[in-house]
């Protein structure tokens, strides 16, 4: 783990403004999420130039140059191009020499893609791989319904995993889904019946906006967070005490913090940000990490325990090492 970056658009959007829209207030939502504001992606901005810059920004830090890539894995549900992006980034980048392509777990996006990325190292197949975490919930957000709008915000976050023949720094990890409970958070196609021949008939239709039952999700989150985190943690052979950081996807400050409370971890060892962010799914943990490796609190060797949950439903966590 060789460089973070992240990245985020410079328009903010606080409670008290929303408010002006919806009923709502900042005294509901402080206190019942942590959240105080987000940042919202303007028309003229896309996914991709964000991702970008969370991507140069890591690539910096891990002093490598964008030829040095082999593989760009883009953790998004909110692509610029339902074809993909990743390779739009590839190409934003000048990264010539590398494969890309988009990884889809909703928040367990940069979870799911750490795993794969390590994957491919492992094999020996890639030496130096980007793992970019980016989404802009607004263009998907319902910002008349009070119950979501107010969660989520935009950004993107990344990461440099680099191999290193003498250690393994991805200690342990757990990945799990369970589509039975899919309709708990959706952003879902709708087709319409379209005729082209009389027996011929196609669905065309457009993405509803974002669906979610947030108690459902809530029970969900606070039970089968742990217990993955768990998981993990006996897989990399290692204590709850051995972690020296818990990065969680910043969905709601009562998830983080029932979650640490339940694993016996101290809160000052809990990081958050989503009061300023909000929930940005695929980009909450990069953003988190980023922000407290680039304060010098995580410091190389630290352990540190991620976990991503979210819509699928997917969750999982992984145990790693900062640093080379
Ligand atoms: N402002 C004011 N009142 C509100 C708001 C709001 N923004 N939203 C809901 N309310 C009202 C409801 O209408 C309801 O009123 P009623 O009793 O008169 O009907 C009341 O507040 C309580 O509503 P609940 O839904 O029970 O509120 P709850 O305490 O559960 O909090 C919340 C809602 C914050 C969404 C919580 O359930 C939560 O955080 N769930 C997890 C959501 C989550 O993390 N989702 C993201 C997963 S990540 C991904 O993959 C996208």
């Amino acid at each position: 783990m060789t460089g973070s970056g992240s990245a985020a658009p410079s328009r903010a959007l606080d409670n008290q403004d929303i408010s002006h829209f919806v009923d709502t207030s900042d005294e509901w939502i402080a206190s019942r999420t942590g959240i105080r504001q987000r940042r919202l992606a303007q028309p003229d901005q896309s996914l991709k130039t964000i991702a970008a810059a969370a991507a140069r920004n890591a690539l910096e830090m891990a002093g490598i140059t964008p030829l040095d890539v082999d593989l760009i894995i883009l953790a998004t549900s909110t692509p610029d191009d339902l074809f993909g992006t990743a390779s739009q980034i590839q190409a934003e980048l000048g990264a010539t020499k590398a494969v890309a392509f988009d990884l889809t777990a909703a928040c367990s996006g940069f979870v799911f893609g750490m795993v794969t990325a390590a994957q491919f190292i492992h094999t020996g197949a890639y030496q130096t791989v980007l793992l970019i975490g980016a989404d802009l919930l607004s263009r998907w957000v319902d910002w008349s319904d009070r119950r979501t709008c107010v969660l989520f915000g935009d950004g993107a976050g990344a990461i440099v995993m680099q191999a290193n023949p003498d250690i393994n720094h991805l200690l342990g990890f757990e990945l799990r889904s369970d589509g039975t409970q899919n309709s708990c958070l959706t952003l879902a196609y709708q087709p319409q019946p379209r005729e082209l021949t009389a027996e011929t008939i196609v669905g065309q239709g457009n993405f509803q906006p974002i669906q979610m039952n947030g108690q459902e999700v809530y029970r969900f989150a606070v039970k089968k967070v742990p217990e993955v985190i768990e998981k993990a943690l006996f897989r990399a052979e290692l204590s709850v005490a051995q972690v020296d950081w818990l990065v969680l996807h910043q969905a709601n400050q009562r998830i983080l913090d029932a979650v640490a409370d339940r694993l016996g971890i101290p809160a000052v060892k809990v990081i958050s940000n989503m009061a300023r962010y909000g929930n940005t799914s695929a980009a909450s943990i990069p953003i988190a990490l980023d922000e407290v490796v680039r304060e010098g609190r995580i410091k190389p060797g630290d352990v540190i325990a991620a976990s991503g949950f979210g819509a699928g439903l997917t969750w999982g966590a992984t145990i790693f090492r900062w640093g080379k």
